[in-house]
């Protein structure tokens, strides 16, 4: 049987300097869900990569004294390199410079313009250059960009407009018929109250006051508007107008895209319009998730509080990373990032739940039975009281967490496995396993005990998988558990599946805490 597709993107990054926690954000969150829903079956597409025409771009290589191209491609090797250090498994990796981009922009672009969807006109406006937005006066507040506040340019020039009022009523019942297109529900109200309700403005989308970027063939003094260049890498990563195109016959339309809230509008309207007016479907879903800030203030280059993960990856394990920003954040809203909440997430969740959940059930099946535990005791009779509700609320775990990713509640599906870890840790102080051992008659309850543990450690630990890919892998060596399908998804949903007899090997502290110097 085919396994459903599903195909997940990130928004492609600006290069105009080294990415940061904040792009990183987004990505580990596009990953965990991709892991996510491979873990369950899917067969998964995931797309990351980098939109490298942009103005900025071009600006921020003249800066570094070198070409647009040798600056991007320099910029695309350090994204790589940061992608690995956080086990980001992304499928494509799409390059807005790359010849098939290339090539399909100017297709899209030409095809719009023979259906008279793109007509040349003249453009005067208000223009964001960090955000490569354009703006009318009334969208403006206190006469600045409306998305990051600083001030616009006025811009005068003669340019390509595409017809985005013909196509406005046709969106507005594709979001009637498809509750679920836009989320999170409060973002859905501002484009639609904001933008949609007083109608939408016929959009520029072409610049002839610089060159970086796609020329339009049949009139190359303009190049093609940055947005309407990358808006359409999500269909051409899959082959969509060249003649390689059977992703994109098996995995458009994409089933989410995931953005931050201040590109939301650009994804929920202009790409729609775009894919409208070619006559392709819609992606099934649009996700806009909240800034990453610091002291308040969003967190990027052009304010300088950046933070870069790989330095907090390098000291902490890429797990810890991952963990403190899917689980600090409500996913959806702003978040601050502030050392100490990464430091006490790290400490408390990491170090003291899961780390001493860990070492503790290794420690005492090394110490209580030399690393082995036996198997030659009838484990019914063994069952102590407690094991029942450690059983039921690993089953309400796995259950919860599968809601929680289903509906993008990243943090909640993480808050689940922290009550069953909790949970564990509970057991294993009312088992006490320290008075059990002195009563030879017991060996059973208390191999039966720390076979409990164990196993709601090998659970927990797929259930932990999309967000935390190291932590399994580390988990099941101490563990022994040899066989792959126990690592396996749908195993985390039966309890006693790993044989009993249950071998350790100590491994190094999972999670050290973090010790704060004065
Ligand atoms: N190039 C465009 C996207 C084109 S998609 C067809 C762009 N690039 S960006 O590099 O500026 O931002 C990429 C994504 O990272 C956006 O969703 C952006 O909001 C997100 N983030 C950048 N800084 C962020 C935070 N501080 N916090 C959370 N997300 C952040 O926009």
């Amino acid at each position: 049987m085919n396994k459903p597709t599903y195909y997940i993107t990130t928004p492609i990054y600006f290069p105009n300097g080294r990415l940061h926690i904040g792009s990183a954000y987004t990505t580990i969150a596009a990953d965990a869900m991709a892991r996510y829903k491979k873990a369950r079956g899917f067969d998964v597409k995931f797309l990351t990569g980098l939109d490298e025409h942009a103005k900025k771009v071009e600006d921020a290589a003249k800066e570094d004294g070198t070409d647009p191209q040798t600056f991007v491609d320099k910029i695309a090797n350090s994204a790589k390199d940061l992608w690995k250090i956080l086990d980001i498994e992304y499928d494509y990796f799409h390059r807005t410079t790359s010849p098939a981009h290339v090539s399909a922009v100017k297709k899209i672009f030409k095809t719009l313009y023979d259906k008279g969807d793109i007509y040349k006109g003249f453009y005067e406006g208000l223009y964001c250059k960090p955000d490569e937005a354009f703006f009318t006066e009334k969208e403006l507040v206190n006469g600045c960009c409306p998305d990051c506040g600083r001030p616009v340019e006025l811009i005068k020039e003669e340019c390509y407009f595409l017809k985005m009022s013909k196509y406005q009523k046709q969106l507005e019942e594709h979001i009637e018929k498809n509750p679920d297109f836009m989320s999170p529900a409060y973002r859905k109200n501002e484009m639609v109250n904001n933008f949609l309700k007083p109608g939408l403005e016929d959009l520029c989308v072409s610049r002839s006051t610089f060159d970086w970027g796609v020329h339009v063939d049949f009139d190359p003094k303009h190049v093609v508007y940055v947005w309407a260049d990358a808006l359409p890498n999500y269909a051409i990563a899959l082959g969509f107008m060249s003649d390689c195109d059977d992703d994109y016959k098996k995995y458009w339309p994409a089933d989410l895209h995931l953005t931050a809230k201040e590109i939301f509008r650009f994804h929920t309207i202009v790409w729609p319009i775009i894919l409208l007016a070619l006559g392709e479907p819609l992606p099934k879903k649009v996700f806009g998730h909240g800034w990453l800030t610091v002291e308040g203030k969003k967190m990027s280059k052009s304010y300088g509080n950046v933070i870069y993960p790989e330095e907090y990856a390098a000291k902490y394990g890429s797990d810890a990373v991952r963990y403190y920003l899917m689980r600090e954040f409500v996913f959806g809203n702003d978040g601050n990032f502030t050392n100490e909440s990464f430091i006490n997430r790290i400490n408390a969740d990491l170090a003291n739940d899961l780390g001493n959940l860990l070492s503790r059930t290794v420690g005492m099946i090394e110490k209580y039975f030399g690393g082995t535990l036996p198997d030659d005791y009838d484990a019914e009779d063994a069952a102590g009281s407690y094991d029942r509700d450690l059983i039921k609320s690993l089953a309400e775990m796995t259950s919860n967490v599968e809601t929680q990713m289903d509906g993008l509640m990243i943090h909640e599906a993480l808050a689940e496995i922290w009550k069953a870890i909790r949970r564990a840790n509970k057991y294993a102080d009312e088992n006490q396993p320290w008075v059990l051992v002195k009563d030879e008659a017991k060996k059973p309850q208390l191999a039966n005990a720390l076979y409990c543990l164990a196993e709601a450690l090998r659970i927990i630990s797929i259930a932990v998988a999309p967000v935390m890919p190291r932590t399994p892998v580390a988990v099941h060596s101490q563990l022994g558990v040899a066989d792959k399908n126990l690592s396996e998804w749908e195993s985390a949903k039966t309890f006693g599946l790993l044989p009993r007899a249950v071998t350790v090997t100590k491994g190094p502290v999972m999670f050290p805490r973090i010790e704060i110097k004065k």
